[in-house]
């Protein structure tokens, strides 16, 4: 680009005779040392700010790994069969102290369940509900409409119940950390033992994918602590696969909804790019195949 424009400036100078073709020569070679100059300096500033970065040896986290989803590409779908092992994951392990306060059994219709099966789930939960007609709150099987229930009742005695660390609410917990389902899935296969040097507290386990190290939940997943209704083999990488797919659905239910669109969004655009280009050209014909002279009289 700066050739091209001092190559211009060179050749404008020239014609209109504001110099002589040594001067210009001059003039050419000295900005081209201007330009040296300039890039080595920039050149050397931008090393010195890599070096600069990669030599702070503070950061002691483990960032998980990209993993090769099955939902990774532009435009493809989450694993709907996953998505419901997940569930099975999450009700039976993790839902013993981790809350998913923010989706209700309707939500799973259609999604990972038929809507009777997803009655069934949901009957299987007790509600308070109230106040009947004499004032007095009672205990209802659950329906579509409720949430998935909370392991505790409240913050507090979520805390007391896990050596004062709060589980978190896992609704939107793929949204919330950064890296998403491969953090999730690197937090649940990668636990190991401390390295020397490293202390832990009591309740306190090694995870290097934790920030700092030191986590208050115990590897919750192992091989073949549940088992899939849909007879997949349940090892641990499995299920924190289908656990991390079913909490990433949760995060982002408009998934699949927002690629479908994003699709149809570029075919219908790039149909309208072509037409729009062929009326440009047909408007402008006219005005740009004109030929305008001028004739002395
Ligand atoms: C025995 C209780 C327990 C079970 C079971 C459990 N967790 Fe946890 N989880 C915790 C606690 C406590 C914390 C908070 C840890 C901390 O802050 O040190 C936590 C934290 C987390 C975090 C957040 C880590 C962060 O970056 O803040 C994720 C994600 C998580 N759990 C996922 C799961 C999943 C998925 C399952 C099911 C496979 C599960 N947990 C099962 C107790 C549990």
């Amino acid at each position: 680009m700066s050739l091209l424009l001092s190559r211009c400036i060179n050749s404008v100078v020239f014609r209109r005779g504001l110099a002589t073709k040594a001067e210009v020569q001059i003039i050419s070679r000295n900005r081209w040392l201007k330009y040296l100059g300039l890039g080595t300096a920039s050149t050397a500033l931008l090393l010195t700010a890599a070096l600069e970065h990669s030599v702070a040896g503070g950061d002691l986290e483990l960032h998980p790994p990209h993993l090769p989803w099955s939902h990774g590409g532009t435009f493809q779908a989450l694993d709907h069969s996953s998505i419901r092992r997940g569930y099975e994951v999450y009700k039976q392990v993790c839902s013993a102290c981790h809350s998913m306060r923010f989706i209700a059994y309707r939500n799973l219709i259609d999604v990972s369940h038929t809507e009777a099966e997803a009655k069934r789930e949901a009957e299987e939960i007790m509600v308070t509900d109230g106040p009947n007609e004499e004032g007095l709150m009672f205990q209802r099987a659950g329906k579509l409409s409720d949430y998935f229930p909370s392991p505790y009742a409240n913050d507090e005695a979520a805390r007391a119940a896990n050596n004062g660390a709060f589980p978190p609410d896992l609704s939107y917990i793929t949204a919330a950390r950064h890296g998403g389902e491969d953090y999730v899935f690197a937090l649940l296969t990668g636990y190991c033992d401390a390295p020397a040097g490293i202390a832990l507290r009591e309740g306190q386990y090694f995870n290097p994918y934790f920030p700092g190290g030191a986590i208050s939940m115990a590897q919750a997943l192992y091989n073949e602590v549940i088992e899939y209704s849909d007879g997949t083999p349940p090892t641990a990488s499995q299920m924190a696969k289908d656990v991390s797919t079913f909490l990433k659905w949760a995060a982002e239910p408009e998934h699949d909804t927002r690629k479908q669109m994003a699709l149809k969004c570029t075919m219908m655009f790039s149909m309208l790019a072509v037409i729009t280009y062929y009326l440009k050209r047909h408007k402008w014909s006219s005005l740009k195949s004109r030929k305008i002279a001028f004739k002395p009289k």
